[in-house]
């Protein structure tokens, strides 16, 4: 991204704490000034809020000229937080509206896309924002451990030769940070699909490790018995529908506008 892309201060990342938001504030760096809105404050600057009552939000976002909305991990009710977000983001008189969503949102066998597509429907015919939307495939970080080197040993609750267009997170983020910094006179109104370059494996992404990495599927029972256990009965429930619909169909999704948005080819 060029110098000239730089025109100064006020985005608001919000879930600026978590792995998608670390990667956009990280991307923001040097380019323009970011406000970090979280959920549970851990470094001092944050600005803490609450996204299902909308308490602290409005006074995070003022000020600001652009807002990057993360909607927390398989979140009961996306929509409500997304409903809140907008009403003080136009309150507050943002330029610009980027929401985080993923690629195939209007997908009904998997709740928390569905619930995607609805905050797309929702901020679109919203009418009091101009707004940008980002659906990004499945992060190669989700398998960080692999990527690093650090596993030798991977167990999906899924067929480990279903595909995924893999999307690396900085690849993501860097694309977040230009459209945020270019703004709503460019990118108002549109709706961009990041997808990987190949349509890859978990298996493939073991056998490109640097060293040897076995993959072997287990039930989603298991798997949520060992991961799942932070989770909600509602999130369990979300990411289950998820596992099982990667088992059958994968889960891929078109690179070139990732491409053409990055200047160069997606990693
Ligand atoms: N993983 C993927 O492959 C992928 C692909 C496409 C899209 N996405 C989407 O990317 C988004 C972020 O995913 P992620 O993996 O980066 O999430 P993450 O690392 O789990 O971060 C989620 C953040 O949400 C915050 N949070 C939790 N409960 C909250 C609440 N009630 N109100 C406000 N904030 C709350 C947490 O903040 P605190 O830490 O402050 O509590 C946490 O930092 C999700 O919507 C996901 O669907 C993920």
């Amino acid at each position: 991204m060029t110098e000239s892309l730089s025109r100064g201060a006020g985005i608001a990342v919000v879930g600026a704490a978590g792995k998608t938001g670390a990667a956009v504030v990280t991307a923001l760096d040097g380019l323009a000034d970011v406000r970090r809105v979280v959920h549970t404050a851990r470094r001092p600057g944050d600005h803490a809020v609450d996204l299902e009552t909308g308490a602290g939000l409005a006074e995070a976002l003022s000020g600001c000229r652009g807002v990057y909305f993360i909607a927390p991990n398989v979140h009961p009710d996306e929509p409500a937080l997304l409903r809140n977000a907008m009403g003080d983001a136009a309150d507050a008189g943002i330029e610009h509206f980027v929401y985080h969503s993923v690629a195939w949102p209007y997908t009904p066998a998997m709740p928390h896309h569905v619930d995607k597509a609805r905050c797309e429907d929702e901020l679109r015919t919203f009418g009091g924002l101009r707004w940008t939307v980002l659906q990004p495939c499945a992060y190669a970080e989700n398998f960080a451990a692999v990527l690093d080197g650090a596993a030798t040993a991977v167990d999906v609750p899924y067929s480990p030769d279903a595909r995924f267009s893999f999307v690396r997170l900085t690849d993501v983020a860097e694309v977040a940070a230009r459209v945020l910094v270019e703004g709503a006179d460019v990118h108002h109104g549109a709706t961009y699909e990041l997808g990987g370059p190949q349509a890859l494996s978990v298996r493939d992404l073991c056998d490109r490790a640097s060293g040897p990495v076995s993959v072997k599927q287990v039930s989603v029972d298991e798997w949520m018995s060992r991961h799942g256990q932070s989770l909600s009965e509602d999130g369990r429930g979300r990411l289950s529908a998820m596992f099982e619909f990667y088992d059958r169909h994968g889960f891929t999704a078109g690179h070139a506008v990732f491409e053409s948005l990055l200047g160069r080819p997606p990693r």
